[in-house]
């Protein structure tokens, strides 16, 4: 065997750092075949509902050069994290005082059939100047999500407190079935946005219906899902707009999982109208595959109780971790096989972990969960696909991804508390191709690295400090 002066400078030092400290190193072979493809990647990104988006735009005294900030590191590829999707609440409330989001229908019509009062204010609690912001930084996706129906469509004539859609399976009041109403609100809600030049791409009509909150919120099951899914796509296709339908937004992933049934059953399933299924990581995390073979996504998760943890990528494995958001990623985009992957808040002012960029006053503090999140979503862009990744240690995890031009992204996450030296083989890179590994640690923030060369075969040698993650990428 003829080593070149990398494997042998290689050689050297791993002799050498061996022999100083022969417990402070480990070595790791990881293995990349683009050969092997799996699921379709259609982005990352977070919400800013229940008025987050004004937020933003400086409710709390943040000043305009930190506002652009704020946006640029959501949503500019370069400058930030590049996320494409962008989570609206369609609002049910008669107001948006507090965090309340207002609805395109605040008074009741009296019936289902009578004509509806729709109103637009061309703002949407600050979401639709976000929206606006976002698509010029390269936004692809934009997720509509109604948490609940307007009160009066209701069983419990509230937004609040749980209640179900009139007219579901079991489910009846005494003003009629409100089903196609609630289809064309959100249908309505859809070309609002289109008539003032934003295009909704997606549209949800439940969040987490396991769960009646004491805010807006509705309950179903997956055959009443099913009923309005029916009714819903009728009037999407007979309106001509352009928008795929999610469902159903469960608390958890088993959650999600208990409603596929009702979505596959009957003679007419649902499923077959739906474009993606959608879930949420609280009760129970994404890490089994969902029984569809629709594209799922990971529509919200956070860590909503856990220490204030914004500069921390590793101390303990606590929930608001960065190295915990880092393997949270992983772990869906690998083993649930999702194509996207959203955090509850983007940004907000407050100092816990509901958001990835802590907003304090006039401050913009990015936490380390944040950079995790962009350690994949500036490399792994829409239309790009999982391949197949191997790590002969199941303490250093790798997932990789090849985008549409045919460079892959692959993220090792160093969970030992020791440095180790990696040997990575991408099949089919040649020789000579440069690698850029970035890496973000207790240290840094998605630091570019000197450049690597891979080698005959697609191999480089390199190593990764305890405790990091690094995203390699190939030119
Ligand atoms: C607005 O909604 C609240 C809560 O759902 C309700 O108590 C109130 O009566 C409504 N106000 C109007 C003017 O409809
Ligand atoms: C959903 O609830 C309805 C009404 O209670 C019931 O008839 C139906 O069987 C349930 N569906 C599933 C899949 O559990
Ligand atoms: C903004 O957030 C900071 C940190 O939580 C808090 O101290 C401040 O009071 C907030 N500002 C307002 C106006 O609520
Ligand atoms: C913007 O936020 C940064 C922290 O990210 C802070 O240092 C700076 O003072 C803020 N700018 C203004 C004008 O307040
Ligand atoms: C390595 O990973 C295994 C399997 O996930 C786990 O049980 C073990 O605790 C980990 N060891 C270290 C040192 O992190
Ligand atoms: C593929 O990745 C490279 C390197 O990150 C990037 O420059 C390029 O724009 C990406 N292409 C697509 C289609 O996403």
């Amino acid at each position: 065997m003829k080593l070149s002066i990398i494997d042998q400078i290689f050689l050297l030092s791993t002799f050498l750092s061996a022999t100083a400290s022969p417990t402070t190193t480990s070595h790791v072979s990881i293995s990349v075949n683009p050969k092997t493809q799996f699921q379709e990647i259609d982005g990352f990104g977070a919400s800013q509902a229940f008025q987050r988006a004004e937020d933003i735009f400086g409710k709390y005294g943040l000043p305009k050069v930190n506002q652009t900030l704020v946006l640029n590191l959501l949503y500019d590829e370069d400058a930030g994290a590049g996320f494409t999707i962008l989570r609206n609440g369609i609002g049910s409330s008669n107001t948006s005082t507090s965090n309340l989001m207002n609805s395109i229908e605040p008074t009741d019509p009296g019936s289902p059939s009578a004509k509806p009062d729709y109103v637009w204010d061309g703002y949407n609690s600050g979401q639709f100047p976000l929206a606006q912001q976002a698509y010029s930084r390269g936004l692809q996706t934009l997720y509509a999500n109604a948490w609940s129906a307007p009160g009066y469509m209701k069983t419990n004539d509230d937004e609040n407190n749980g209640g179900y859609l009139c007219g579901v399976t079991n489910e009846h009041c005494s003003t009629g079935n409100w089903m196609q109403a609630y289809a064309n609100y959100l249908v309505q809600y859809v070309r609002f946005y289109k008539e003032s030049g934003v295009d909704v791409t997606h549209l949800g009509f439940l969040n987490e219906p396991q769960f009646a909150a004491t805010y807006a919120g509705m309950l179903s099951n997956g055959t009443q899902a099913a009923d309005f899914i029916r009714i819903l796509a009728k009037t999407i296709k007979a309106s001509k707009l352009d928008v795929e339908i999610t469902c159903c937004d469960g608390i958890g992933w088993d959650d999600q999982e208990a409603m596929m049934a009702g979505l596959e059953a009957g003679p007419d399933p649902a499923i077959n109208y739906l474009d993606i299924v959608t879930g949420h990581g609280y009760d129970s995390a994404p890490t089994y595959a969902l029984s569809t073979k629709k594209k799922t996504w990971l529509t919200e998760w956070a860590d909503l109780t856990g220490d204030y943890t914004p500069y921390t990528f590793y101390e303990n494995g606590g929930p608001g971790e960065g190295m915990t958001w880092a393997n949270h990623i992983q772990v869906a985009l690998r083993d649930a096989g999702t194509s996207a992957f959203l955090y509850w808040i983007g940004a907000e002012n407050s100092t816990t972990n509901s958001a990835l960029i802590n907003l304090i006053d006039t401050e913009v503090i990015p936490s380390k969960r944040f950079w995790a999140f962009a350690q994949f979503s500036k490399f792994v862009r829409p239309g790009s696909r999982r391949i197949q990744a191997t790590s002969s240690s199941a303490n250093v995890t790798v997932s990789s991804f090849e985008n549409k031009s045919g460079k892959i992204a692959t993220q090792l996450l160093n969970q030992l508390d020791i440095e180790v030296d990696v040997s990575v083989q991408i099949s089919g890179v040649k020789a000579g191709v440069t690698v850029t590994p970035y890496i973000t640690n207790n240290d840094h923030d998605l630091k570019a690295l000197t450049h690597i060369k891979a080698g005959n075969g697609g191999l480089f040698k390199t190593q990764i400090p305890a405790k990091s993650m690094v995203t390699f990428v190939t030119a």
